[in-house]
């Protein structure tokens, strides 16, 4: 792996990184990102897939000789936010910003992807890359399963970066490792009236309060201790005046589970509470979910492979904790096996930050991480360190 030693290859992967920074696209809009990631491969001789895609880059590297198909996803997409960290190749657009890192995660994974070309003659089978948009919105993933590009993918592999983690550890875990977010509006239905006259109406925010409470109990008196979930209401609207009351309340908020029973348990407390309330104070209400990722389920037996393979290349293995973020690398774990780490970054900031940064003495880590665990991924699906063991005896 002589690149991995090579200042000039790290140079260009941080010039890489620090451009994609300096130029963010909003989820669905990557056009120019996309325009960049198809000349960095065209550049580099690896060859673009063609997928029917309006934004989002695949390439495939390897072929020569028969053999399975292992996926690598980066996500390209940036956030809403406006920077603020003081950086010379800081987001020249106001109000956009790479504040999750997902420039660091197409940055590595392009290094990857020319590591890999270096490769290509010994590699049998593919290793094709992702870059995926739209994240940011859990849309992206589906995009890219309905353009077939996940199609004969045997194994799947991908990252986010870790600013709690030091540079030159990764976060491995077989299991849960990123949680389910699912949304929800739920409308109160009441029935205006003059504030002095309550008994004249039905006051949605009386109902809206009692329901907020009780939602609460979801977690401490549904959910065993062993098992976690988050309720989070975060927005709620009603009325007009002080002399008023309304005739209707709206809330949203978020749900985070780790398991598909437990999702399915907490959604069903949550309806049940919703309308029995409401009926309690002769009011009706309505609940709409917005459907969010899964959990991110990573297979054991993958995690056990890639933590031998970042031994291998000197990174420090911890099992992390899991997050109650999202993550639409989920979907494809549900059509497919594979693994989601967290990669090491000393970040000064959590992920959708302002001030968020990354240390990019990681980038070439990743690359070089990443590089190795495809060669090892192949090994594995094509049964050679089996071969080895019987050659041996
Ligand atoms: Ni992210």
């Amino acid at each position: 792996m002589s690149l991995v030693l090579d200042k000039t290859f790290e140079q260009q992967l941080i010039a890489i990184r620090r451009h994609l920074h300096e130029y963010p696209e909003l989820s669905h809009e990557e056009v120019e990102t996309t325009a960049s990631i198809r000349k960095w491969l065209t550049d580099a001789n690896i060859r673009i897939a063609n997928y029917p895609l309006r934004t989002g880059v695949i390439a495939e590297v390897g072929g020569f000789h028969e053999g399975p198909v292992i996926a690598i996803r980066a996500d390209i997409d940036a956030l809403p936010i406006h920077e603020e960290t003081g950086l010379p190749f800081a987001s020249r657009f106001p109000g956009k910003m790479h504040a999750c890192g997902h420039d660091f995660h197409t940055a590595a994974i392009l290094g990857t992807a020319f590591l890999l070309k270096e490769k290509e003659q010994e590699l049998r089978g593919t290793v094709r890359f992702i870059f995926q948009p739209a994240e940011e919105k859990a849309k992206g993933a589906e995009q890219i399963i309905a353009s077939g590009a996940l199609e004969n993918v045997e194994a799947i592999f991908g990252m986010h970066n870790k600013p709690d983690l030091p540079v030159g550890t990764v976060g491995i875990k077989g299991g849960a490792i990123m949680a389910a977010a699912d949304g929800f509006i739920v409308e109160v239905e009441g029935r205006g009236s003059h504030a002095a006259v309550p008994e004249a109406g039905i006051d949605p925010i009386v109902i809206s309060a009692h329901i907020v409470t009780a939602l609460q109990s979801i977690v401490s008196r549904n959910v065993s201790a062993l098992e976690s979930a988050v309720v989070s209401v975060t927005r709620l609207n009603s009325g007009t005046a002080w002399n008023v009351i309304p005739d209707k309340a709206l809330f949203d908020g978020t749900l985070r589970t780790f398991d598909e029973r437990v999702r399915a348990r907490v959604r069903q407390r949550f309806e049940k509470i919703v309308h029995s309330v409401a009926d309690a104070f002769e009011s009706n209400a309505t609940v709409r979910w917005i459907e969010g990722p899964h959990p991110v389920i990573n297979d054991d037996e993958w995690a056990s492979v890639a933590t031998q393979t970042a031994k291998s290349v000197g990174l420090t293995v911890i099992e992390p904790l899991p997050s109650p973020a999202g993550e639409d690398f989920a979907f494809y774990l549900k059509k497919t096996a594979g693994l989601f780490v967290f990669f090491g970054t000393s970040g000064p900031k959590e992920w959708h930050h302002p001030a968020f940064d990354v240390d990019e003495r990681a980038l070439l880590l990743a690359a070089s991480f990443f590089t190795t665990l495809a060669q090892d991924a192949l090994k594995r699906l094509n049964k050679e360190d089996l071969q080895i063991i019987e050659a041996v005896k």
